[in-house]
């Protein structure tokens, strides 16, 4: 198997592996010790990967999966926070998010343990996705003051209803494996240790038919300028609430291990 490098570096210690083989790219997140928490240097990487996939003649597929008991535990909040306090770059995740939005390649998901923020809004943007039991997915943007991104705002009540999503969204409520294939956002529910086997054997019969169909049924599934439309409208309500006095409450209390308190910014 051909393993090319996510960063400059040791391919076992990059926190993004990047494998191409057989029709399958695999972009593997490789950062456990943090939940696969997703860096600036993490969302490069990624997004130049998706571009290059879809330029690529060998690649009919694109396959993502978490290395650890966890998919992604979402944005680094650390970088968040430096962003609230004005040291930080605008929100680097939206250039992952505009290429997902844009993707044509199709792309799998082998999701294990907590999926969290952006680690559950893209599998919104991938086309098979594979849970376990134990698969957590939320999207508690409102806990942090946030606002839901990746066009998840139109994407996660049009696949599961406003009331799930509502109570997602605001009460950051989980959803558990076997709830996220009975509410339409994963396909199957398959073992721990069968998670990477199913997801890679559809990863191959994704990549093994034929290319242009693949990609046009894609296309056509999805709407990619409506998407980018909403992505636009949320990024800039998500960049105010960024640098807002309730993320900082928000971020301080994740560093500190503490509730929030919002009661004092009211
Ligand atoms: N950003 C930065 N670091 C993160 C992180 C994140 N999003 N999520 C987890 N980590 C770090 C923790 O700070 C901890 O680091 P430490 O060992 O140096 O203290 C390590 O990963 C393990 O996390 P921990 O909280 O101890 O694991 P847990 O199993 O008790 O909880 C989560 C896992 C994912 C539920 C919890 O870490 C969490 O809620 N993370 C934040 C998720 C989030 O809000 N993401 C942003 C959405 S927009």
């Amino acid at each position: 198997m051909l393993a090319a490098r996510g960063s400059d570096g040791d391919a076992m210690t990059d926190p993004v592996i990047i494998e191409n083989s057989g029709g399958v790219l695999t972009l593997t997140l490789n950062r456990p010790d943090k939940k696969n928490a997703l860096t600036a240097a993490m969302y490069e990487v990624l997004t130049r990967a998706l571009g290059k996939a879809a330029e690529d003649a060998s690649v009919g597929c694109v396959l993502i999966q978490g290395n650890g008991d966890s998919f992604s535990a979402g944005n680094d909040l650390a970088e968040f926070a430096a962003i609230n306090t004005g040291d930080g770059e605008r929100p680097t995740g939206n250039s992952l998010v505009s290429a997902l939005a844009r993707n044509t390649v199709p792309i799998v998901a082998a999701v294990q343990g907590r999926a969290v923020g952006v680690g559950a809004t893209m599998l919104l943007h991938c086309d098979l996705v594979y849970v376990t039991a134990d698969a957590r997915l939320s999207v508690p943007f409102v806990n942090l003051a946030l606002v839901p991104e990746a066009a998840s705002s139109l994407l996660l009540p049009a696949r599961i209803g406003h009331a799930r999503a509502f109570a997602m969204f605001v009460l950051g409520e989980p959803v558990d494996g076997a709830t996220a294939v009975a509410w339409g956002i994963a396909n199957a529910l398959v073992a721990a240790d069968e998670l990477r086997p199913r997801a890679r054997a559809a990863a191959e019969a994704v990549a093994a038919r034929p290319r242009e169909s693949v990609r046009q049924t894609r296309r056509l599934l999805r709407n990619a300028d409506v998407l980018a439309a909403r992505i636009a409208e949320e990024n800039e309500i998500f960049a105010a609430q960024l640098r807002s006095a309730e993320a900082r409450e928000a971020f301080a209390a994740f560093r500190e291990k503490r509730p929030a308190d919002f009661s004092r910014l009211r």
